[in-house]
């Protein structure tokens, strides 16, 4: 029997891949042989010496100490794409919300409070307090073409914008995924002042921390739109609130709910929703649990 740790909820449809004849799967469990996590900090965890493999139920792996782990021969196994299309619809959905004014629209009609004549003086008043505009004809530039990146481009090439992407590091697959009609930016500072719009898709590293900067905001056209839903870091949020609040950018929409951010009203933040969906969920425990059974029954270390 191998035993399985689970270090957070992992779907049931990931789980039911490690057959219960060869798999005793429990989130309390003495001597595992593996791990199964999502977002749980491994850096700090004792993990213990009989564990030969961890999987990622996700793209990233920075809550894996994953250094000492390839010191001690456990591979870390994860699950590159498997959550890319959510991440991907709620990108698109920040975008929209941003260009359209929905969150401050939202916040606005939910305080309303009169009689009939009052409301409707209100629809009056919201329609123009929070015109918007249309991506049509829009420059998006998406920085890091992996498997996010390139869907994000090429829904936004669908949609009618301008598309630039930059990644001096893309992959032949995710080359051949990619839109022909999506255009190549020579650097980030080039791909930075030819749009309005710009999207990250890159893991946080020393390289790419506060790879959005103040002087880099600057070089975007005016009423930008700056979205983060790759990881925490990535953008200097003291440089978008400071933009924001001089009226350079027009919105900032990020995947977590830091304190800097808390309260602006331009600002959109969702909790790390990017993967949380039925079928990224289900596909990122399918992928690890798949990869970690080959491991453990066949000794084969596959990357998916
Ligand atoms: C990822 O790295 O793919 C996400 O962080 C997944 C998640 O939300 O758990």
């Amino acid at each position: 029997m191998f035993k399985v740790l689970t270090l957070n909820n992992i779907s049931v449809n990931g789980l039911e891949r490690l057959p219960r004849d060869l798999y005793e799967v429990a989130s309390e469990i003495a001597n595992p042989d593996a791990i199964l996590v999502r977002s749980a900090d491994m850096h700090k965890m004792n993990i213990p010496a009989t564990v030969k493999a961890i999987g990622r139920a996700g793209a990233g792996t920075n809550n894996i100490p994953v250094a000492a782990m390839s010191k001690r021969g456990v591979p870390v196994f994860n699950a590159p794409g498997a959550n890319a299309n959510a991440v991907k619809e709620l990108v698109l959905a920040a975008m929209l919300m941003a260009a359209r004014n929905i969150p401050q629209a939202l916040d606005f009609v939910r305080k309303l409070d009169g009689d009939d004549k009052a409301m409707h003086e209100a629809v009056e008043a919201g329609k123009k307090k929070f015109v918007g505009f249309e991506l049509p004809g829009r420059t998006l530039g998406v920085i890091g073409l992996g498997a996010i990146g390139v869907k994000v481009a090429n829904a936004a090439l669908e949609l009618g914008m301008t598309v630039y992407g930059y990644d001096p590091a893309m992959t032949v697959q995710n080359a051949w995924q990619l839109n022909a009609g999506v255009r190549q930016a020579l650097s980030v500072d080039d791909l930075m002042s030819k749009s309005q719009f710009v999207t990250v898709h890159v893991p946080l590293l020393d390289a790419t921390r506060h790879l959005i900067n103040a002087d880099r905001i600057r070089l975007m056209k005016k009423q930008g739109i700056v979205l983060n839903f790759a990881r925490e870091g990535i953008v200097d949020e003291t440089a978008v609130i400071e933009a924001l609040n001089d009226g350079h950018l027009h919105a900032y929409a990020c995947d977590f709910p830091a304190n800097t951010l808390k309260g602006h009203p331009r600002v959109i933040a969702t909790p790390h929703l990017g993967a949380s969906t039925i079928e990224a969920e289900d596909n990122c425990a399918i992928m690890v649990a798949d990869q970690l059974r080959e491991f453990l029954e066949y000794g084969n270390v596959r990357n998916s």
